[in-house]
């Protein structure tokens, strides 16, 4: 089955680089309108290149944790469409690594704020775009995390069981709308994030990032990375006339995670 989403209107939070920019060149390549923004300009200066050959894809600057800035930039898609299909809440920073009592409290609040919040200011202005359009899909990035506990990363399994909550909760509200909501749950990607995140958790356990390395790819049953592309293709098949019953699940796309650590 090839997955078409021809005239499908997609919002992407964070789509500047890593999984959501992986995401908006499928959803292209597959058809799709895509409205993304990002915090960092360099990423974005790298997505407009590409646009240069898309005439599909619009790229907006905004700060997905500050209201104010996700207000203005719906302001700006609802300038180009007053509808959407789907909205990707893929905005989610790593945090800080640590046993809790070693945290500090701003990380802490900090990590809350772009991974929970801004989920909510995100699903806040695409609601009504998705009434709109008489249904749709809301896509929310938990991980593993948000599945398991997390040894020394407090803070984002705690963020990442919030978007859990909030996926569940909201495809109740939306059932009626025909908006199905889910989240997915992607387990450890191969790429410069968990790059950073190996190499904290080795800095703070003084062990080789090899080591560490070994031990994430051992946690699951098919002993394997995930990469980038997976996350897009499984979001790609939700948003899709394809999967029109599909709402308020969990999808793990982690090669079978067994443990945390
Ligand atoms: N990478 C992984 O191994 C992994 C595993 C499980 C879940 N996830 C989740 O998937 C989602 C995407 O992960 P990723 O690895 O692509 O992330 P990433 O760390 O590579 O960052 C992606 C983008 O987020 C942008 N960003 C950061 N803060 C922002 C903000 N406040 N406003 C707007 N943009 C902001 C960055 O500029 C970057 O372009 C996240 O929710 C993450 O928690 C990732």
């Amino acid at each position: 089955m090839s997955i078409d989403l021809k005239n499908k209107r997609i919002v992407i939070s964070a789509g500047g680089s890593g999984i959501g920019w992986s995401s908006a060149k499928i959803f292209l390549e597959k058809g799709a309108t895509v409205y993304l923004c990002d915090i960092n300009s360099t990423f974005l200066n790298k997505c407009k290149k590409h646009k240069l050959n898309n005439k599909k894809l619009f790229v907006f600057q905004c700060d997905a944790s500050d209201e104010n800035q996700v207000k203005n930039f719906f302001t700006k898609v609802l300038k180009k469409t007053k509808k959407i299909d789907a909205l990707i809440n893929n905005v989610g920073i790593a945090g800080p690594t640590g046993t809790l009592e070693k945290l500090k409290s701003k990380d802490w609040e900090n990590t809350l704020k772009v991974n929970v919040i801004s989920h909510f200011y995100f699903s806040k202005y695409s609601i009504p775009m998705l009434k709109k359009n008489k249904g749709g899909a809301i896509i929310n990035l938990s991980s593993t995390a948000g599945i398991f506990g997390f040894p020394l990363r407090s803070p984002y399994c705690a963020s990442k069981w919030a978007v859990v909550g909030i996926t569940k909760t909201l495809a109740m509200e939306l059932g009626k709308f025909k908006i199905r909501v889910n989240a997915i749950c992607p387990g450890t990607i191969k790429g410069d994030r968990m790059g950073r995140v190996i190499r904290d958790k080795s800095k703070f356990l003084n062990v080789s990032k090899k080591l560490i390395e070994k031990e994430f790819v051992s946690m699951t049953s098919m002993n394997t990375w995930v990469y980038e592309e997976d996350i897009g293709k499984i979001c790609s098949f939700i948003i899709s006339n394809d999967a029109p019953r599909i709402s308020g699940q969990v999808i793990a796309v982690d090669g079978n995670t067994l443990r945390m650590h």
